[in-house]
């Protein structure tokens, strides 16, 4: 027998047994009853069944058995870590919101970058959008910025996100590939969605294949309202700059790393904060009034596009610092709930469609992911400043209720919460008019120009890298109707790109390029636009 103060193999059967005392506090169940054997179930005899009265046993195989959650339907594989933002520039003039308005002070963030596509269990490392998550532990209230490291979308209306999520996700039948694009259903939705041409010329670039999660980009995406105390509306695009500067990895060290370290960025986000070179983005924005957007020769309600830096400069306004990774992994990475309707006052939402589906979508699947509609309560998720209403019960609750009064308006209740005019949330009195339908603005059809322009924009390592990324993507797609749909698409964006990957795929005569609805003229704009943004 081995000899130590806390350890013995004392049991019959020669198992170990380790004792409490000292530093290490006694075992119980969940209800507090000291456990003498964790090492042996309850058994009617030595070599006889175990026995139903066992409730140690069954209390910790139970618990065991309900220990998973279901995963998120899309991002379930993320990253995330403590932090803080540090406004350093004011918004004053274009909202009251305190997060933008109060300089020098330090506001708790929590962020979580994760993939979109595979499963929690999936590599980091696949060809994949990245989300950028934060949430800011405002004194007004939680504010959650939930935005991705691309500045666009695939899809213009939430319409049509359940199609573009069962595209790209494993193949119902097969149960593959668990994280990757280079598959039929995948590409056949994306060859009918044309308004997919711009964000597909960013996933094909190097951008889905970050050297490390501190040296991504991350966009709120969506044009977003600011209201200042006149109670005047500009909108706000948002836009994370990395510190670290923006890196990615070429596709063969890549496959490499996959198969050497399915964990590469989470690891690598660990071992950054543990050694205490924090990641750390600047937080940028664009500013624009309704008479400026509505020069500009796209709808900026249009997730697949996006707003030029030339005719929209950035304005840098703070810094975001992650410097602690969590206690838990599943209280908080797993636990944490981000929603797009989660604002402040002085902010307000734009009508992008997508926007305005991603509204409805996050707390409703939330309800099912934590399984309780107390899941604001859970510490990562709960509000760090003072927060009362009259919401009681349901699974889980955590608060104490006191009193009789659970209801408002009330005399009966001096300490009850009641409303404040003054400093709470308000929305935009915004004038809406014309023909309620299932419609879209004309300029949603130009589906080229962007992505020419992001195309064009791109040096010829990159455009080549581009196109190494669609002949590998399109060479697995079984349907050659498909991959010739593709090409098609090319041809509106760059001749060149569409016949390079044609002789790439062996596709010996170029498709017809499908026809074009709406043709906006290209970028650069006039200068009498360049002088937006400049408010
Ligand atoms: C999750 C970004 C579009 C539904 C997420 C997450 C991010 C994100 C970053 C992960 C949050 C986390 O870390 O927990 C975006 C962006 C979009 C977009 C930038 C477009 C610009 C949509 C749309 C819908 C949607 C259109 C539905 C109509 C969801 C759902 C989750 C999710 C259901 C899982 C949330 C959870 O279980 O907690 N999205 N998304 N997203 N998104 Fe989106």
């Amino acid at each position: 027998k081995t000899k130590s103060r806390t350890t013995t193999l004392t049991g019959n059967g020669g198992e170990l047994h380790q004792t409490a005392g000292k530093n290490h506090p006694e075992l119980t169940t969940n209800q507090g009853v000291v456990i003498a054997d964790d090492q042996n179930s309850l058994k009617a005899s030595v070599r006889g069944p175990t026995l139903l009265e066992d409730f140690i046993l069954r209390e910790k195989i139970t618990h065991f058995d309900h220990e998973r959650i279901p995963e998120r339907v899309v991002h379930a594989r993320g990253t995330g870590a403590h932090g803080y933002f540090e406004l350093t520039h004011s918004l004053e003039k274009y909202t009251t919101a305190k997060i933008l308005t109060e300089t020098g002070r330090q506001t708790p963030v929590f962020t979580r970058i994760s993939t979109v596509a595979g499963g929690s269990g999936s590599v980091d490392t696949p060809r994949d959008v990245r989300g950028f998550a934060v949430k800011f532990y405002t004194s007004e209230g939680n504010w959650d910025l939930v935005g991705n490291n691309i500045p666009v979308f695939f899809i213009q209306d939430a319409i049509k996100f359940p199609d573009l999520v069962h595209a790209v996700k494993m193949e119902p039948d097969r149960g593959f590939p668990q994280a990757a694009t280079a598959h039929d259903t995948f590409w056949d939705f994306i060859s009918l969605t044309p308004e997919a041409m711009h964000m597909v010329m960013w996933i094909m670039s190097d951008r889905t294949l970050p050297r490390s999660l501190r040296m991504i980009e991350g966009f709120g995406v969506h044009s977003y309202r600011l209201i200042n105390a006149d109670g005047h509306a500009s909108f706000v695009k948002f836009h994370w700059r990395p510190k670290a500067g923006l890196q990615s990895t070429i596709w063969d060290e890549t496959v490499k790393i996959a198969g050497a370290d399915p964990d590469f960025h989470r690891r690598d986000f660990f071992d950054a904060i543990a050694a205490g070179d924090f990641p750390e983005w600047e937080l940028a924005v664009q500013l624009f009034t309704q008479e400026e957007a509505d020069q500009f020769p796209f709808d900026h309600l249009d997730a697949t596009k996006l707003i030029p830096e030339e005719l929209v400069p950035l304005t840098f306004i703070g810094r975001m610092v992650l410097d602690r990774w969590p206690d838990n992994f599943f209280a908080e990475t797993e636990q944490v709930a981000f929603c797009p309707s989660h604002i402040v006052p002085g902010i307000d939402f734009s009508n992008d469609p997508l926007l305005q589906g991603r509204l409805f979508s996050y707390l409703d699947t939330q309800l099912s992911r934590l399984g309780s509609a107390n899941f604001h309560q859970i510490p990562v998720n709960a509000p760090r400043c003072p927060f009362a209403n009259n919401q009681r019960d349901g699974h889980m609750q955590m608060t104490q209720a006191t009193g009789r009064v659970a209801y408002e308006p009330n005399s009966l209740d001096k300490d009850a919460p009641r409303e404040q005019a003054v400093k709470g949330f308000k929305s935009m009195a915004e004038p809406v008019a014309g023909d309620k339908g299932r419609i879209r603005p004309e300029s949603f059809a130009d589906h080229y120009s962007q992505a020419r322009q992001f195309y064009a924009s791109q040096n010829e390592t990159e455009q080549a890298h581009i196109i190494a990324a669609l002949i590998f993507e399109l060479s697995k797609v079984e349907h050659p109707h498909i991959s010739e749909a593709m090409v098609g698409h090319m041809l509106h964006i760059n001749e060149e790109l569409a016949r390079r990957v044609a002789v790439g795929l062996g596709i010996k005569v170029l498709p017809v390029a499908p026809p074009v609805l709406v043709e906006v003229q290209d970028l650069p704009v006039s200068p009498a636009l360049q002088l937006i943004g400049k408010m």
